[in-house]
């Protein structure tokens, strides 16, 4: 294929936003939000808990509630007063002050979010993560401002820094995939991984399209143990997750997809080019690249954004054609009634015994746990489910 017809996928591109809201946080991360009714801290983030700030006073979006500060302002947090009264910690009126630290928060309302995923399987979250968190996974996966460090492999990313944990227990996206996949209870599916993409040799492979875990759609060999090819409408059985670490742009390498796929009820057709059959070695030279027309899309959006989709929409990695690392942090998230791709329990279970727990308020840690160990049930109480090395030498070795 001559050089000038590839790379025709349509650009789709989100811009950096010019603002932010604020989030309000207790001492122990719980979000404090208003109604109608009054004041409350609550352990999630929908529009009840979106604030905009002059620098001086919190105002409440929804319902254009003002609430002043305790001045000077200071990095730990400031107390805050409404109506003459202070407001406690549980967010009720009262004469005793609570310390509120206030944070970086979505530029958009999550109900705006949540329109734009349902009607769509995808929406982006434009520099959702707070700067400091950016900086530290670029120092972790050695690229952006770090590119000239190397991103340790043999180490588990949650193990290496907190800001992995943090944006696990990201609260807009966490709220959005609850509400998009109908249960409160989800998974991960996986610890999350860099995807770091190196600027493109010209042979190396590519990855085929395909549908993500729990569909695995278009990558040979495993779709018939998964999920059968099926229409549904409105029930989504997984969710991805990534983060832009870096800028996502066409020419660095940003996920393609075909949007709005994820309705089709079929994996990508063979002749994009689908999974497995990418990896074989010298599948490149031999059949080329897969799909990259225009009937293909390309997300562009700044770096510190999350990218959630339906996992069954059709994408594959971009090709970086500069010379800086793309980075990306992804996640599977799956319903609980769903079997995890791979032990979650395992590097959690490291994370707890790690200096690292001791950097996450008390909402993180019960995000975390929540969404990395899996339950059952037991007259006793709930079971925690883990790898048992007794039976899976059984089942390595059978006899
Ligand atoms: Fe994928």
């Amino acid at each position: 294929m001559p050089k000038d017809e590839i790379f025709q996928e349509t650009v789709t591109r989100v811009e950096k936003p010019s603002s932010h809201y604020t989030l309000l946080r207790d001492p122990n991360g719980h979000f404090l939000g208003a109604t109608e009714d009054g004041f409350a801290t609550f352990d999630y983030v929908d529009d009840k808990a979106i604030w905009d700030t002059d620098g001086e006073t919190y105002r409440h979006v929804g319902t254009d509630r003002v609430v002043e500060t305790e001045s000077p302002r200071s990095k730990d947090g400031s107390y805050l007063r409404h109506g003459g009264k202070w407001i406690a910690s549980d967010g009720s009126l009262s004469d005793t002050a609570a310390l509120f630290t206030p944070g970086h928060g979505p530029a958009h309302m999550p109900s705006e979010y949540l329109k734009t995923f349902r009607e769509n399987g995808w929406v982006c979250l434009p520099s959702i993560v707070p700067p400091d968190l950016l900086e530290e996974l670029e120092r972790t996966s050695g690229t952006g401002r770090w590119e000239s460090g190397e991103f340790d492999r043999s180490i588990p990313p949650l193990l290496q820094t907190s800001a992995v944990a943090k944006i696990i227990a990201e609260p807009v996206t966490l709220w959005l995939m609850r509400q998009y996949m109908g249960v409160q209870d989800i998974r991960l599916g996986h610890s999350p991984g860099f995807a770091v993409l190196p600027k493109d040799d010209g042979k190396r492979n590519v990855q085929g399209w395909h549908s993500d875990f729990p569909y695995l759609w278009g990558i040979a060999g495993r779709t018939k143990d998964r999920i059968p090819v099926h229409q549904v409408e409105g029930f989504a059985m997984g969710v991805q997750r990534n983060l832009c670490v870096s800028e996502f742009r066409k020419e660095n390498g940003a996920t393609c997809f075909k949007l709005g796929s994820h309705a089709f009820g079929e994996g990508p057709p063979a002749e994009w080019g689908t999974g497995n059959a990418n990896k074989e070695p010298g599948h490149r030279e031999a059949r080329g690249l897969p799909y990259t027309g225009p009937d293909a899309d390309v997300v562009e959006a700044p770096p510190g954004s999350y990218i959630i989709y339906d996992s069954r929409t059709w994408h594959r990695a971009g090709v970086n054609r500069t010379p800086h690392k793309r980075a990306a942090m992804l996640q599977a998230v799956v319903p609980m009634y769903m079997m995890p791709f791979r032990d979650t329990s395992g590097p959690y279970k490291r994370f707890l015994h790690s200096p690292l727990i001791d950097e996450l308020n008390e909402l993180e840690k019960r995000e975390l746990e929540s969404t990395m160990v899996s339950r059952m049930l037991s007259p006793d109480g709930p079971l925690a489910i883990t790898v048992d090395d007794e039976l899976t030498e059984r089942i390595r070795f059978p006899e």
